[in-house]
């Protein structure tokens, strides 16, 4: 069976935190939500990344987009570890809540399982995972690391600000695509409707096929 993956709606659990408990439907709410998961407390790149998320939480804020972490230990592990979290980045107060996880139902039910990682007492323990969910309560983009691998939250930002775009115009973001630079107008979109929905215009790339499938716009 495939796991939770783009398109599906998220399970609406009830998460203890260490804000409290919280429904996860009620906390995402309207906004765009990122729910990311981590091996374990008191695990070295976890702190990083952990401590990195604290550092972009403005930039996560300023777009009104959630955030939820995830480690399978409780909540009374999760308050102490916070104190690490933030004492290695030099302070900065890790805002957002963290789930606990302690009998790996959330994990599982999330697709958040490393299949490769064990706990020192033999359990399952999450993988890297992140979701993006929108406010309809949809899995808008997920990543999937392995425990080896820290993400890198410049290209969480990069892929959720094209995701905020798309979900306000007919467009899609190309490789390596960056906030301001031009952006490519979904194939759905006729040249007609174009020239009506992009007030800026449109350039249509010159290639072999003379197919004009290549239109780029600044939205
Ligand atoms: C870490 O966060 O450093 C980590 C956790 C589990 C396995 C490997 C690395």
């Amino acid at each position: 069976m495939p796991g939770l993956t783009i398109g599906d709606s998220l399970p609406n659990l009830k998460v203890d935190t260490t804000h409290g408990p919280i429904n996860l439907h009620d906390y995402v709410g309207n906004n765009f939500t990122i729910i990311f998961s981590h091996p374990g407390d008191f695990t070295p790149v976890c702190t990083t990344e952990l401590g990195a998320m604290a550092a972009y939480a403005d930039k996560f804020a300023e777009r009104g987009v959630k955030l939820l972490g995830l480690s399978c230990d409780d909540v009374p592990s999760h308050k102490e570890w916070i104190k690490d979290i933030e004492a290695y980045n030099n302070g900065k107060k890790v805002t957002y809540p963290i789930a606990a996880d302690p009998n790996r139902d959330i994990i599982k039910q999330l697709n958040m399982v490393d299949p490769d990682e064990k706990d020192p007492s033999g359990q399952i323990v999450p993988s890297r995972a992140l979701h993006i969910v929108g406010p309809d309560k949809k899995i808008k983009l997920s990543f999937l690391y392995p425990s080896s691998t820290g993400r890198n939250m410049d290209e969480v930002v990069r892929a959720l600000d094209s995701l905020l775009k798309a979900s306000k115009h007919k467009i899609a973001t190309p490789a390596n695509w960056k906030e301001g630079e031009a952006v490519v107008i979904a194939p759905s979109v006729t040249n007609v409707e174009a020239k009506q929905m992009f007030p800026n215009g449109f350039e249509t790339a010159k290639l072999p096929s003379n197919k004009d499938y290549l239109r780029f716009t600044h939205v």
